[in-house]
């Protein structure tokens, strides 16, 4: 039975009341391999990456790429899925280039992104030899510039711009317009500088422009907006220098459901729209249809994933709320205290029960605001009771951390009926690793 008042395609109830993901039993998953548990649906992931793949085949043919934004998760599972899937992929670290190369991830096909790569960083992606390095400022092209002269390269670039474009996001999650930490602004002319400046390097080639006006956007005219604009830059530059840049990165943002409030468009809505604009600019602009590239990383693992964890404590405080106490929190789902975003919570175990109750779900952490959700309905649940977070898969174990030295949850993929562990969980051994 697939139900509605829950998000997922992927979530189901079985013959026990109990919920399922990818036809997995999460209450037999969360016994056997104890909780906090994060459970990845494989199946519906390597879907998404089809469904994005085959969507820029129908629009650009071969004039175009999908990169998997390894920064809403990765893990050398998740590498070798979009690998697998001829992917490519958008890095933002050494640790996440690093994982990439363990994973035996083409190279080529890593765009390597950061508003501050440092040193090391810029030397370890030239000597994996990653495809792309998406330049965000021009201190970065000079020490890319000498750096590759060292090493007697030419380091392919694209260059970050910052097209002006307020996407109605979350505040923290917005990046395209002019007050952001990341790239260069088309208004005040420091873009056609840097371009001018990446076209005097000998050891840099650039190819082209990169933009990502946001993150969980469901309007789709910022998109379209944004890819006219940087269109009309490409345009610009090859005007004024007689270059012809061959590749445009739109980057990634688009919204995904994490609860029946939120109403995001089909991405084959965004991508259509995305691909008339640019084919109508560029014969208006009259220059070629540049190589495009796009980065979803929610919309390829958001929804696909959730949390399990045991309810330890139900405290119940008269004319004020009733908490749920589990045993992960804010170190495994910071998304809560940070945006106050939203999930659905499920008891796992009693999933085919009416949600009658509402509680604020509360973390382990030695803090307040340690909650996962607030105000949320739930089926009546009692300790030991299993409760599910659905729509984990991006940004969750990727922002994870170990605060109050609580060790990171165990990640599991389930596939046609089978599970595997993707991620191991963490130890206390692990805790004191690094400990001198
Ligand atoms: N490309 C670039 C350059 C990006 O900065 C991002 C996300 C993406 C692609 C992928 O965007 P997506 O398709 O996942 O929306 N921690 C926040 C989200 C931060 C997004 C950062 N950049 C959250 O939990 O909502």
């Amino acid at each position: 039975m697939v139900i509605s008042m829950y998000v997922s395609d992927s979530v189901s109830i079985n013959e026990f009341g109990h919920l399922t993901l990818g036809g997995s039993d999460t209450v037999v998953l969360a016994k056997k391999y104890g909780t906090p548990l994060m459970v990845f649906d494989r199946d519906a992931i390597v879907a998404n990456c089809r469904a994005f793949t085959e969507s820029v085949s129908e629009n650009y043919g071969d004039n175009g790429r999908v990169l998997y934004a390894g920064k809403a998760f990765s893990c050398k599972e998740m590498c070798r899925i979009c690998r697998d899937e001829g992917m490519g992929l958008d890095v933002v670290s050494g640790g996440e280039l690093y994982t990439a190369i363990q994973a035996d991830f083409p190279m080529d096909r890593v765009c390597f992104h950061g508003n501050n790569k440092t040193q090391q960083e810029i030397s370890m992606a030239l000597e994996a030899g990653v495809g792309r390095i998406v330049v965000d400022n021009l201190e970065e092209l000079v020490q890319l510039n000498k750096k590759a002269a060292a090493m007697g390269r030419k380091q392919g670039i694209l260059l970050r711009i910052k097209p002006g474009i307020d996407a109605h996001t979350h505040d923290f999650i917005r990046t395209g317009q002019i007050d952001s930490k990341f790239g260069f602004a088309l208004e005040t002319g420091e873009a056609e500088q840097a371009a001018r400046a990446a076209l005097s390097y000998g050891n840099i080639e650039l190819f082209g422009i990169h933009c990502h006006i946001g993150s969980q956007i469901f309007d789709v005219d910022p998109f379209v907006h944004a890819a006219r604009v940087m269109l009309g830059f490409m345009a610009k530059i090859k005007l004024d220098t007689g270059c012809e840049m061959r590749e445009l990165n739109l980057g990634g943002g688009f919204g995904i459901k994490y609860t029946e409030a939120d109403k995001p468009e089909n991405f084959r809505v965004y991508m259509n729209r995305v691909a008339a604009e640019l084919k109508n600019a560029a014969a208006e602009y009259g220059i070629k249809m540049p190589f495009i590239m796009i980065e979803p990383g929610r919309s390829i693992v958001g929804a696909e994933a959730l949390t399990l964890y045991t309810v330890g404590s139900v405290k119940h405080i008269p004319d004020v709320r009733t908490y749920v106490s589990v045993d992960g929190g804010m170190g495994d789902n910071p998304r809560y205290i940070l945006y106050q975003a939203k999930y659905e919570v499920v008891c796992a175990n009693k999933a085919d029960q009416p949600r009658t109750e509402i509680v604020t779900v509360a973390g382990k952490c030695c803090e307040s605001g340690d909650l996962i959700q607030e105000h949320t309905p739930i089926q009546k649940v009692e300790a030991g009771d299993i409760l599910a977070v659905l729509s984990t898969g991006a940004y969750n174990y990727s922002m994870a951390s170990n605060y109050n030295r609580i060790p990171r949850p165990e990640v599991i993929m389930v596939s046609a009926g089978e599970e595997k562990t993707i991620i191991k969980r963490e130890t206390y051994e692990n805790i004191v690793a690094n400990d001198i």
